[in-house]
């Protein structure tokens, strides 16, 4: 049985981002982050990205990124292979993502999040995210995004 033991959450490699890049296909459609994306968030972008490996595989990734002189986090993306999804890997990685915050005295996250996904508003729901806006027309199939934010 699967479990949460055997997993370990990593920061991301350029040489990881053919496996990134191949989960994300299985996770998004229109909207799915390009290699190029994959890369620049890899090795520039002012934030963290780290992913989940269950033995040598890549199982879901998270990426938090940072305005300079921004004073919250927003979670900019979280994907979790179909077959490793409802065991609490999404938990964990924004209970990271909290503790990844509070090193730098970061007290605040928000994110932006399908109307639709109602998988991931539950989730952020369930961690004590709240709605705060909305964006019209946020996603490539014109669907809005919920804007929501947790304070800690
Ligand atoms: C949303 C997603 C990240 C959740 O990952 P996960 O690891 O399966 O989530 P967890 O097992 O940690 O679940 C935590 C909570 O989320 C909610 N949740 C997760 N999947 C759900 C589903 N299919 N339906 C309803 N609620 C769900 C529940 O509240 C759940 O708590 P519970 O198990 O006590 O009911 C995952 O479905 C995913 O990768 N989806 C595709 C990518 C995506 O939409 N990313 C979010 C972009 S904003």
């Amino acid at each position: 049985m699967k479990t949460l033991h055997d997993i370990k959450i990593e920061k991301a490699k350029i040489e990881d981002i053919d496996e990134i890049f191949a989960l994300e296909q299985v996770c998004f459609n229109e909207d799915a982050f390009s290699k190029r994306q994959f890369k620049y968030l890899v090795s520039k972008a002012n934030g963290v990205f780290v992913l989940v490996r269950r033995n040598r595989k890549i199982i879901a990734y998270l990426i938090m990124l940072k305005r300079k002189n921004s004073r919250h986090y927003r979670i900019y993306s979280i994907a979790i292979l179909p077959e490793e999804r409802g065991l609490g890997i999404a938990i964990k990685l924004l209970e990271f993502a909290e503790k990844t915050a509070l090193k730098s005295s970061t007290h605040k996250i928000s994110l932006e999040v399908g109307e639709n996904n109602i998988a991931a508003i539950n989730l952020y729901l369930k961690l004590g995210y709240q709605k705060v806006g909305n964006r019209s027309y946020y996603y490539a199939d014109g669907s809005d995004a919920l804007i929501m934010t947790k304070e800690f």
